[in-house]
């Protein structure tokens, strides 16, 4: 693997949890109290980590598989998590929703499913501009929960460190809620399809999803007539779930940075994944400096101003070593620009020999505004772009790894299309992000059968074959 001069210079350089400070640094804002700050951070180094660096090994493990064909990934959850919003409702039926869409595409893909949630610990946003005008008034945007308010207020747009701390507390009470669904019998495979069931039932297109949950059905009846049901069965009964956020605030990410005792290697432990965003992916830029040094599996969102030797620099860098599972590709280009630009950035790693996992992000580029100026996706552009991710890959010979979605468990009605036919009229009903708009549980699931189909129409037929749960 050509490992470029300048890349292997910088991921030679020794590396702290502080080296990330000399270098320039995007989107994360400068705390008007650098005291507060600092006291923050040291609060948060003596509380307990939220993950065990063992749990990132075993997902690294399992991406790695993806990269090699042998799963497929569904990550997803809200575009920012909010503190007003944190009740287990919202958590459950996100959750629900994700177990849903993997039931599906498991059966689709014939492959087991890794599912991560964009939960427990989403909260800090990257923003176009560093400020918001209304009705003449200019104020600084807001980025998140964990970092200001929401509300247009002056006082509520000054970025607090006390944010911080009930981030990490509400990470931990959503996690503890997520690993209780996913061991306790929340996440049994029949209740799951059961649900599916009821899905199907209410959509406007049950004829054409019938056929596919028909199948799952009698896969379950044969399978419990040989003796496998969830009281016979764990796997049938729990699931693995991981969590996944963008790391932005990089004061927050290094305060749960850990020392790992078993392999004397730093793991970011706010979660078990953790992704550089399209807009702080700069090779020398401090986001990427500071993620080079965790073990953790990382992802990277690449948007189309992406070029592909700044690609191979950057993975040179954050994957000095070339291990299968580290590195998870996020393309997010835009139905209307996926196919002139990432087909050069899969020839480039594929010619370079990185190992990568590939996943759509089919969302954040195709981003439009209403008349009304809301932010809203049509349903039919984020299937377009999936599409195409799949053509794409199948075109060059690499496996189309995954999907990463903004969506709730709520019913909202934030993007426009699906079987329900969500029109910009619509949209003010429950318009209820605070952010980017996000896919409804019954949009979800239909991406999730659409998907379904594609992957189980372009199945080798001699493909690894894995009877996994859910
Ligand atoms: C996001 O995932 O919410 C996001 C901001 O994505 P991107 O970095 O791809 O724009
Ligand atoms: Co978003």
């Amino acid at each position: 693997m050509p490992n470029t001069t300048a890349a292997s210079a910088q991921s030679a350089r020794p590396w702290n949890p502080d080296s990330w400070r000399d270098c320039p640094i995007r989107q994360v804002p400068t705390y008007p109290d650098a005291a507060k700050l600092a006291e923050m951070e040291a609060r948060l180094r003596k509380y307990p980590p939220l993950v065990f660096a063992g749990e990132a090994r075993r997902l690294k493990a399992q991406l790695a598989l993806a990269s090699e064909g042998k799963a497929f990934v569904l990550q997803g959850g809200d575009c920012a998590e909010s503190f007003s919003d944190f009740t287990a409702n919202v958590i459950r039926d996100t959750f629900r929703v994700l177990l849903q869409m993997a039931v599906v595409l498991t059966f689709g893909a014939s492959l087991p499913v890794v599912k991560m949630g964009r939960m427990a610990g989403q909260f800090a946003k990257p923003r176009s501009s560093d400020t918001e005008t209304i009705d003449g008034v200019t104020l600084p945007s807001y980025r998140g929960d964990i970092i200001n308010g929401p509300e247009f207020t002056e006082a509520s747009r000054i970025p607090d460190p006390g944010r911080m701390e009930f981030g990490y507390f509400q990470s931990a009470s959503t996690l503890n809620l997520l690993r209780a669904f996913s061991s306790g019998g929340y996440a049994d495979l029949s209740e799951v399809h059961r649900w599916n069931l009821g899905f199907v039932e209410r959509s406007p297109l049950a004829g054409r999803y019938k056929d596919l949950a028909g199948r799952i059905d009698e896969t379950l009846s044969f399978m419990a007539a040989c003796g496998m049901t969830s009281t016979t069965t764990r796997d049938l009964r729990e699931t693995d779930f991981y969590i996944s956020h963008e790391a932005l605030l990089l004061p927050y990410e290094q305060a749960l940075s850990r020392v790992d005792s078993t392999t004397g290697n730093w793991y970011g432990c706010s979660s078990h994944f953790l992704w550089i965003g399209d807009r702080t992916r700069q090779i020398e830029g401090a986001h990427v400096e500071f993620l080079r040094g965790l073990q953790n599996p990382l992802g990277v969102k690449l948007g189309p101003t992406q070029d592909p030797d700044e690609l191979l620099k950057l993975l040179d860098i954050l994957n000095p070593r070339n291990e299968a599972g580290r590195i998870t590709l996020i393309s997010r280009m835009g139905a209307d620009k996926i196919q002139a630009r990432l087909p050069a950035l899969v020839h480039a790693v594929v010619r370079s020999g990185h190992k990568v996992l590939w996943l759509s992000d089919p969302m954040h580029g195709n981003t439009i505004s209403t008349v009304a100026k809301l932010k809203t996706r049509n349903f039919d552009s984020i299937l377009q772009e999936v599409r195409s991710f799949f053509d794409i890959h199948a075109a060059e010979g690499t496996w189309a790894g995954g999907v990463h979605v903004e969506m709730t468990g709520q019913d909202v009605t934030e993007c426009i299309g699906g079987a329900h036919r969500l029109s910009e009229a619509d949209l003010s009903e429950r318009y209820e992000t605070f952010c980017d708009p996000r896919l409804n549980a019954e949009q979800a699931l239909e991406l999730a059968f659409l998907v379904a189909e594609e992957l189980k129409s372009r199945r080798v037929p001699h493909a690894p074959h894995a009877l996994a749960a859910q």
